[in-house]
């Protein structure tokens, strides 16, 4: 099942995790916080959903004026475990079954989580069920640009993150959110730059065979992929642009 592969394999990287170059990056951040000010800015109870080492959480925490409690949920105690901040509950449990009350949250925020959830209907259902009637949940991922370049994306995706199930777009999230019962108050876009350097010194679990394949395959990639993407081989890095999107949600 993927909870145990996702669990064991977060727990590989809890100790690293908040310095792999994305995590604390100020821009992305901002975007989350910048939802919360338009579209919640009295929230009082936060759920995190799939906090991780709690950056998200952590960031937060002193940014929103009427905060009362902020709870950090994730399948894996070790991630959970670096938070160590007496102002956040850390939960473990899976996003899809949490053990809280109906209309218990006034906003859930989840950035990079929900592409590893299988039953994606089934967790936004619970998420309906323990936000509050117009509760609002900001979704932030990494997403590929929805053109021809998006198959060979999720061919890269498919070496780079294997535990990843869904390889969702900007709209495909969009629509999934919509299936399910949320509407959509605001898109906010944002790119980083990956370096494939940072990610091979960091990966330490994943084999340099696979390393490799990814490395081929990025440079292999065709002409129009690469120029979308800014792909370039800078000494002996190769770097390239990461598209993302924070959405604002309403249940
Ligand atoms: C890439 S990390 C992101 C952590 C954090 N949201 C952040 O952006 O810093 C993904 C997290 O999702 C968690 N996760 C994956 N599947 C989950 C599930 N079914 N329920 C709860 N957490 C899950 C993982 O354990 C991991 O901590």
């Amino acid at each position: 099942m993927n909870s145990n592969k996702v669990i064991k394999h977060f727990a590989t990287r809890a100790t690293t995790f908040s310095k792999n170059g994305w995590a604390d990056n100020e821009a992305i951040l901002q975007t989350i916080l910048n939802g919360i000010m338009i579209f919640c800015p009295s929230t009082e109870m936060l759920l995190d959903f799939g906090a991780g080492t709690g950056v998200v959480s952590k960031y937060l925490i002193d940014k929103i004026p009427n905060i009362m409690k902020i709870t950090a949920l994730d399948i894996s105690s070790d991630m959970l475990s670096q938070i160590q901040d007496e102002r956040i509950q850390c939960v473990v449990s899976s996003v899809d079954n949490t053990p809280f009350h109906n209309s218990q949250f006034d906003l859930i925020v989840s950035r990079q989580c929900l592409h590893y959830v299988h039953d994606l209907t089934k967790t936004l259902a619970e998420a309906k069920r323990i936000l509050k009637n117009h509760g609002i949940f900001i979704l932030t991922q990494f997403v590929p640009l929805e053109d021809d370049t998006k198959q060979y994306w999720k061919k890269l995706m498919e070496i780079r993150q294997p535990l990843r199930v869904h390889h969702y777009s900007e709209n495909d999230w969009i629509k999934c959110f919509i299936k399910n019962g949320f509407s959509l108050l605001s898109t906010e876009r944002f790119t980083i730059v990956n370096s494939v350097a940072r990610w091979t010194n960091q990966y330490t679990m994943i084999s340099n065979e696979k390393k490799q394949k990814y490395i081929s395959k990025l440079l292999n990639a065709p002409d129009s992929y690469k120029l979308k993407y800014n792909i370039a081989i800078e000494g002996t890095d190769i770097i390239g642009k990461t598209y993302g999107v924070t959405l604002v949600f309403e249940s």
